[in-house]
């Protein structure tokens, strides 16, 4: 068993900076956990505090139930993989991969060299390094390195492994591949793992849950999939997702929601919530580009609206049509269509079931 455990850890930076905010959540036994937000929102500092890196100045960190906070980085057993990966450029792929080993050989004299030797080649094997073990670094492929690197996490066999942006210094076809290398070690390893990105792609694709933060908040923890269709909170419903979530704001009277400075209304008889809604309050909307329709649907529940097409992307499998109300540019996301054109007047529809709804100040509600 390997878990870690949050509970209401903060950092305070000598110089005052509040870098990480009550943050608590954890991961189970065999979890992968993608911490993400933008740049600048306490994800490192939160992996470098678990790795014993950085000082907790408030809150608790367990390790299967034993509070780790004074335990040195070395006693914590933890694999690590960065952006930059820093191999040893003067050492071969098979002695980066064996360095752990031989540093622990000089106090460990159970580990002999054939033993090392063993070990190095079968995780080659696995991570298809074999070809290259005579190597070095500088003769290796982005994705090569990356490989090494996390052969190299692997090998001292940890209790943890804690991931920080591996795969930004990647293209982006190379990237899709190595996400799906990390998260099939993973597996097969069962190694419990907490993985930093600021890229939602990433969090969405690779986790078995994912902590959203902001200014060094935790935002919402939960599935992808709950994150996605049950946002806590206007900042995740922005942040997940691409294209981008359409955002309305407006205010309701007795019989319509009205867009501030726009004609974009919904008819409150076509809303199942409308009863809960107090005159002239106001509401952000919010709705996914792929569940506007384009044509008319006259069925119960269903918004129907003309608009003009501002601009078409086409993405092969998929068409983004850009159109503007109120004051902002809004996205539908929907299937290739060759007819459908830069100042064209498009009929949408979409289902009111499955707007969200957000307060003026970001929280979910109505
Ligand atoms: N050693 C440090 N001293 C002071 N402030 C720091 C230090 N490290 C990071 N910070 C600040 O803490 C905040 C969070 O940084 P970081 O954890 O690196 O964010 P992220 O990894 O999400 O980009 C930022 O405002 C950053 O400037
Ligand atoms: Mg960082």
């Amino acid at each position: 068993m390997a878990k870690i455990e949050l509970k209401n850890i903060s950092k305070i930076f000598p110089n005052g900076v509040e870098a990480v905010k009550n943050v608590s959540f954890s991961a189970e036994d065999g979890e992968f956990i993608v911490l993400v937000g933008p740049s600048g929102c306490g994800k490192t500092t939160i992996l470098r505090m678990i790795a014993g890196l950085e000082e907790i100045t408030e809150g608790e960190l367990l390790f299967d139930g034993k509070i780790v906070n004074n335990f040195e980085p070395k006693a914590r057993n933890i694999g690590m993989v960065f952006q930059e990966y820093a191999l040893y450029p003067h050492l071969t792929v098979f002695e980066n991969i064996a360095f752990p080993l031989n540093i622990l050989k000089k106090t460990d004299k159970s580990l002999s060299k054939e033993k090392i030797k063993n070990q190095v080649l079968e995780i080659a094997e696995q991570l298809e390094l074999t070809q290259l073990l005579k190597r070095k670094p500088k003769e290796l492929s982005g994705g090569q390195r990356q490989r090494v690197a996390l052969g190299r996490a692997i090998i001292r066999q940890p209790n943890f492994f804690l991931f920080d942006e591996p795969l930004s210094n990647l293209d982006a076809k190379l990237r899709v591949l190595m996400r799906q290398e990390i998260i099939s070690l993973q597996r097969k390893y069962g190694i419990t793992s907490i993985y930093v990105t600021h890229d939602q792609t990433e969090a969405m694709t690779m986790g078995t849950k994912i902590a959203v933060m902001k200014d060094g908040v935790l935002q919402q923890f939960d599935t992808p999939f709950e994150i996605y269709n049950n946002p806590a909170n206007i900042f995740v419903a922005d942040f997940i997702g691409s294209p981008q979530i359409n955002f309305f704001d407006g205010i309701f009277n007795e019989t319509h929601f009205t867009e501030n400075n726009s004609d974009f209304k919904i008819d409150n008889s076509s809303l199942n919530i409308a009863k809960k809604i107090k005159n002239h309050s106001k509401y952000i909307l919010a709705l996914r580009p792929e569940n506007i329709k384009i044509g008319k649907n006259f069925d119960y529940g269903f918004v129907n609206f003309s608009t003009v097409v501002e601009n078409v992307e086409f993405l092969g499998n998929e068409l983004i049509i850009y159109f503007r109300t109120g004051n902002t540019s809004k996205r539908i996301k929907t299937f290739p269509n060759q007819s459908i054109k830069v100042g064209d007047l498009i009929d949408c529809h979409f289902n009111t079931n499955s707007l969200l709804f957000f307060s003026q100040e970001g929280a979910r509600g109505g």
